[in-house]
Order: C-alpha cells, then structure tokens, then sequence
C-alpha cells in the first residue's frame, strides 16, 4: 500500500510542471496578444462610438471605421494631445460590397482584419507611448508585420501622437 502511494505521489509531481505548462501556453490572455506589445482586441469595442470612416483603395478595396473608447473620445472633443493612458483607438475594416438591392450603394462584406493601438506612455515609451495589435479572424498576425505599425505611423503622423484618423465632423 505505502509502494503504491509513493508511486502515485511521484507519479502526480512528475505531471505537476506539464499540467502547468499546458495550462499557461493556452491562457488566452497570452495567446491572443499580439507579438512584441503584447495588444489583444478590447472587449466589447464593437459598441464605441466612431470617430470616422475610411476608404481603402485597390488592391485592398475596404471599408473601414475608426473607433474610440471614451477615453479616446475625451482627448478628440478637448482636442488635447498626446492622448493620455487608457486610450484605445481601433479599425475595423471589411471588404467593399456592392448593396444587392441597391446598385450605387457600397457596404461592408465580409470583416478583415482589426487593428488597435493602445496608449501606455511608460509600457511602449519606445513606440511614442502606443502598443499595437493586427488581428485576423480574432488571432494576431505575426511579428514581421506588428514591425511595420510604427514606423508608417511615426513617419507621417508624429505631430499628432501617431495617430491619423481625425474626428469626423
Ligand atoms: C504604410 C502605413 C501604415 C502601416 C504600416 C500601418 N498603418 Fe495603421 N494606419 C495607417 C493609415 C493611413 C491610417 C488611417 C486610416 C486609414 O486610412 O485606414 C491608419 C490608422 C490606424 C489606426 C486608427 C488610428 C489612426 O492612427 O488613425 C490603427 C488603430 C492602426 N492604424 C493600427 C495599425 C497597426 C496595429 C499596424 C501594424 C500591424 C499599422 N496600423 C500599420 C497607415 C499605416
């Protein structure tokens, strides 16, 4: 009998770091994030408030919509820049869709991708304080492509804390 409980007691600590490892690797915080920031798509995004839309020529041929948390929205209305912690911007974008019912009308067909951009001065100071995520089906994309957020954002728009879209009027 105790053969037997030595045995089973070695046999459940041999299987202690393995369960463990099994049980991190899919925590869905870290396998959902993004590579390099660490960014994973905010829950519940689908419901803030737009702050404009876009139009992607071809090849791409989408439509999107840039959306903000509230406090997003504050730093927009107060037209105060850099925004501050907190900040969530995200794009969502879907392919260009003729209307069926109605000819001249486009609308979206099925969704691309999602893109955030999270504002953390100290976390991504290296990155103009902003953390980036692209996601594909809800997985992010690789890291050869989260290389590439920053430096077209910086480039063009770092006059205005990276950010491109405007508020809509
Ligand atoms: C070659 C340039 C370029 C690259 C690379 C790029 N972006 Fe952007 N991004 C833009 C432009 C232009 C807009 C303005 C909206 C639009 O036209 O789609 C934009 C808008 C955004 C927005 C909305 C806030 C804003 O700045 O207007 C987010 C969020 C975003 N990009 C995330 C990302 C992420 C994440 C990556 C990397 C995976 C990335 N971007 C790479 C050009 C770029």
């Amino acid at each position: 009998m105790i053969v037997l409980t030595v045995l089973l007691l070695a046999v459940v600590l041999t299987c202690v770091p393995y369960l463990v490892t099994i049980a991190l690797a899919e925590d869905p915080a870290t396998a959902d994030a993004s590579p390099i920031y660490g960014v994973t798509i905010p829950p519940g995004y689908k419901q803030w408030e737009l702050i404009a839309p876009a139009e992607e020529a071809a090849p791409l041929d989408e439509l999107r919509a840039v959306i903000g948390n509230q406090t997003a929205l504050d730093a927009y209305q107060a037209g105060k820049l850099p925004f501050p912690d907190g900040a969530i911007l995200v794009k969502r974008a879907w392919k260009r869709k003729q209307s069926p019912e109605f000819a001249s009308a486009t609308i979206p067909g099925e969704a691309t991708t999602v893109q955030v951009m999270v504002k953390d001065a100290r976390k991504y100071a290296a990155t103009g304080g902003w953390g980036f995520g692209r996601f594909v089906n809800g997985k992010p994309v690789d890291e050869a492509q989260h290389r590439t957020c920053f430096a077209c954002h910086e480039a063009r728009v770092k006059s205005r804390d990276y950010v491109f879209t405007k508020l809509a009027p």
